[in-house]
């Protein structure tokens, strides 16, 4: 069977990463969270002492930094220039630095160029905010992923809690919207979905139906 790739968008919170990780695992594919470069950029910028809005000073650094995605989809870790940063990338601070970094254009095309790099081989699952728009516009299977704000910022809660970070659901649900206003807003390919993707709203559907259906998709196109 040919190898796909299978683009999966939308903003935080809707459940791209665990559909992403059980499509990879039905595929045997290669799953990315194209996220988690935005993130490790963001976090060597902070590490660096690099003003989040120095556009070109961040774009060097993009460039310059060594990104590394490790291991099967259940125990995915990520390699900042040969440091493991799976767990500090997720923390607050990290995630409003990818937030920012990610509006700059020429980080964006830094970011994009690991991207595809990573997925030389083929069979690929990759989860983001421009993947079937700009990464892989040829894409075999696109997916754009809905929720209700409510149930995103709730969902958030719970896995940040499981981190062990003490927040409250507001909170959450107001850096939730921060990022998604970034993200839609800004200039260099912004949070859309792609006309041939499919939108699927996860609010009321628990994920193995949510799988079910996008493994009806795949398999229609095979
Ligand atoms: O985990 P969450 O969905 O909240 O975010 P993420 O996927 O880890 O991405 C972190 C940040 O990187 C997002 O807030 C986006 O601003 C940015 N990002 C992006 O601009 N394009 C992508 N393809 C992936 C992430």
């Amino acid at each position: 069977m040919k190898k796909f790739t299978i683009a999966i968008d939308g903003p935080s919170g809707v459940g791209k990463s665990s559909l992403g990780k059980a499509l990879a695992r039905r595929f045997g594919y290669q799953y990315i969270d194209s996220g988690a470069v935005y993130r490790a950029v963001g976090r060597k910028a902070l590490d660096l002492g690099v003003s989040l809005d120095e556009g070109g000073a961040v774009a060097r650094l993009a460039r310059a930094a060594a990104v590394r995605l490790e291991g099967d989809p259940d125990h995915l870790k990520v390699f900042l220039d040969g440091r493991d940063v799976t767990t500090e990338i997720r923390l607050p601070d990290a995630s409003r630095a990818a937030s920012v970094i990610a509006t700059i254009a020429e980080v964006r095309e830094a970011v994009v160029e690991k991207l595809r790099e990573m997925s030389r081989e083929g069979g690929v699952v990759m989860d983001g905010r421009d993947i079937g728009t700009r990464v892989f516009p040829e894409a075999e299977v696109k997916l754009f992923l809905e929720a209700s704000p409510e149930e995103r910022a709730r969902r958030r809660w719970a896995e940040d809690r499981e981190r062990g970070r003490e927040v409250s659901v507001e909170q959450v649900r107001a850096e939730l919207e921060e990022r998604d206003r970034r993200d839609r807003e800004r200039t260099a390919t912004p949070l859309v979905r792609a006309e041939d993707a499919v939108l699927i709203d996860t609010s009321n559907t628990p994920l193995d139906r949510v799988l079910d259906s996008v493994l009806e998709i795949v398999n229609s196109r095979s």
